[in-house]
Order: structure tokens, then sequence, then C-alpha cells
């Protein structure tokens, strides 16, 4: 993997109020509706493990033009590109032309964690953004949620990221919402799901495929807008939602990294923050390669 040379003080000299700009509109975004904070969260892991932390996902369709917002992971359900379009005039009035769609998601994430309660941390600076994207990638980088331990070990190392990683940035399904769709045959046909939880789930989310394909349901049924470590608590009582959740706690290798997650915030909060930095260098456009996009939606 191209591991390459981003640094906390990049735009130190050239846009020093850049995380003044960026807080306050995630802020405020939150304030309205403490999902988008998952929302933005998600939206830097589905642009990071698609050819890089590029900008890439930010781009739209055009007439002549394919990009990853309607890729399979996407469609129907990444959100809060109009509050990357307003984190991005904000940045904009504050310094023009010089920071990045893709250092805009690192910044929002953090925050957006941070806002919630969970661990805050210094991010490495200095992506550029892409002219290109590629739903076929999209389609493929992403792990879908009927992905057994091995699948998701492998997606995590096709970006360069352990098993540990996969299991504490998982840990971001502490805080959203899932669609009926990503977890019906779960509450329908598993049998490793807490009975009450799946008696639950199925409430307001039909058997039949195509009806209620859209209803949500939190991740974390305890505290879903409060980025803490009861995901783990969960999966330790069978309860967690999607069939990739609890592949994390059914017998495999990485029970014991569950077991301590769901044991020490700290030691969770810790490793969060260490995934989340290695997931954000995976391969960056940096130096002269790519472009700073003024509009997050189309190229220059
Ligand atoms: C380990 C493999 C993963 C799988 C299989 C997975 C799958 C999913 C699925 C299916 C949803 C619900 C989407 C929907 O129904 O609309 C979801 C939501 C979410 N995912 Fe993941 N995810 C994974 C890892 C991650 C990672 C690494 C992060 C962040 C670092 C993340 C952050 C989120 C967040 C915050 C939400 C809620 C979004 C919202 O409420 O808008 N996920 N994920
Ligand atoms: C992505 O997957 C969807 C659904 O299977 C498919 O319609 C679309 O053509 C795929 N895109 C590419 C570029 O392969
Ligand atoms: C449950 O499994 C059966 C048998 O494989 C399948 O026909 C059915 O569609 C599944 N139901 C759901 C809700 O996934």
């Amino acid at each position: 993997m191209a591991r390459a040379q981003l640094t906390t003080d990049f735009y130190c000299n050239s846009c020093p109020n850049v995380f003044k700009a960026v807080l306050p509109v995630v802020r405020s975004a939150i304030e309205k509706e403490a999902r988008m904070g998952a929302s933005l969260l998600r939206l830097f892991f589905h642009d990071c493990f698609v050819n890089g932390c590029d900008g890439s996902l930010l781009l739209d369709d055009t007439p002549t033009f394919t990009g990853e917002k309607n890729a399979v992971p996407n469609k129907n359900s990444a959100r809060g590109f109009e509050v990357i379009d307003q984190i991005k005039a904000a940045v904009e009035r504050e310094c023009p032309g010089v920071v990045s769609c893709a250092d805009v998601l690192a910044i929002t994430s953090r925050d957006a964690v941070h806002l919630l309660g969970g661990p805050n941390w210094d991010v490495k600076l200095g992506r550029r953004d892409t002219r290109t994207a590629s739903q076929a990638a999209a389609n493929n980088s992403i792990p879908p949620p009927t992905s057994n331990l091995n699948q998701l070990i492998s997606f995590f190392q096709n970006v360069g990221l352990s098993a540990k990683d996969m299991v504490a940035l998982s840990g971001s399904h502490t805080i959203g919402q899932a669609r009926c769709t990503s977890f019906r045959s779960r509450v329908y046909n598993e049998t490793n799901i807490d009975a009450s939880l799946a008696q639950t789930r199925k409430n307001n989310c039909p058997r039949t495929n195509g009806v209620g394909d859209n209803n949500l349901a939190p991740l974390d049924l305890q505290t879903p807008t409060y980025f803490d470590n009861n995901y783990y608590k969960n999966l330790l009582q069978r309860k967690g939602l999607l069939h990739s959740d609890q592949q994390l706690y059914n017998g495999g290798s990485t029970v014991s990294i569950v077991r301590t997650y769901g044991e020490s915030q700290s030691t969770f909060a810790n490793d969060f923050v260490n995934g989340m930095i290695k997931m954000g260098d995976i391969k960056p456009l940096t130096g002269s390669k790519g472009e700073i996009r003024k509009n997050c939606r189309s190229v220059n």
C-alpha cells in the first residue's frame, strides 16, 4: 500500500482556521439531526475504501460520468452530501481553493465522532481530490453486511488494514441506522441472535423482500447517537444487528478483541483512533496529483 506523507499541520500556513470553519457546521448539522454524525463518518469509510481517500465518493453522476453514489453500498444509503457541501462552502469562504474535499471528509468524521461523545485526535491532512471515480470498485471494495468473518478480514486486508483495525473500526456501528434490507435475513433466519431483539426488529421490517426495505433501525439499540463501546457489549449478548456485526463474536478469531473492547472503553477508543488514522492513510493523492476541487460534487 502507498502510505504517503500526510501531516497534521498541513494547512498551518495556508489555512490556519480550517478546523474553526468545519466544526460549527458539523455541530449544527448534528444538533438538527443526531444521526447525521453517523452518516458523515460513514462517508469517510466509503471514500477511503474505494481507491483511497480521494473524495471520489462525493462526485455526482452526470450524463457522461458515472460516479460512486449509485454503487450498491451507497445507493439509498449513503447520506450527508448536503452537509459536506455546507462545510466545503464554509472552508472556501475561509481559504478559497486550498483545502481538498478528501480532507474535509477526514476532519468532518473526526469532529462527528468527538461531538457524539467519542475520542478526539489530530487528523492527518494533505490529501488531494481525484478527477475520477469507479462504480465498479465501489461495488467490489466495500464489504456488504452479508460478509462472513474471513471476508470481512480480507476486505480490510485489501486496503492494508488488520483484523484488529477491522474490529475497532466496526465500533462505528455504535451510532447510526440501518435499513430493513440490510438486516432482514438476519432477524428472520439466523439463530445466533437474541430472540427479543429479533422480534423487536421484525415488528418494523416485514419478511417479504421489497416491503419496508427502507425502514430504519438503530445499529446500537441502547445509545444510537452516543459514541461508546456498547456495540461490543451488544455483540457479547448476540445483539448485533447486521450479520457482519455478529460475525465478530461468533466463535472466530476476533472474539477476544470484542471482549476486550466490551470491557474497556479506553482500549476501544485508542484502537479506534489508530484505525481511523490508518484508514485515512489509504492511498491519498498528494503533491501535484489530482486537484483541489472547488465544488465537491464535480471536478474543476
Ligand atoms: C466491517 C465491515 C462493515 C460492514 C459490512 C458495514 C455495513 C454497514 C451497513 C449495511 C450499514 C447500514 C446501511 C443501510 O442499511 O443503509 C452501515 C451503516 C453504518 N456504517 Fe458500516 N459497515 C462496516 C464497517 C464500517 C466502518 C469501518 C465504518 C466507519 C469507520 C462504518 C460506519 C457506519 C456508520 C456510522 C453507519 C450508520 C450510517 C447512518 O446512520 O447513516 N461502518 N454499515
Ligand atoms: C454495480 O452493481 C450494480 C448492481 O449489481 C450494477 O447494476 C452496476 O452495473 C454495477 N456497476 C459496475 C460498474 O459494475
Ligand atoms: C430465509 O431462508 C430461506 C431458506 O434459505 C429463504 O428462502 C428465505 O428467503 C429467507 N428469508 C429471509 C427473510 O431472508
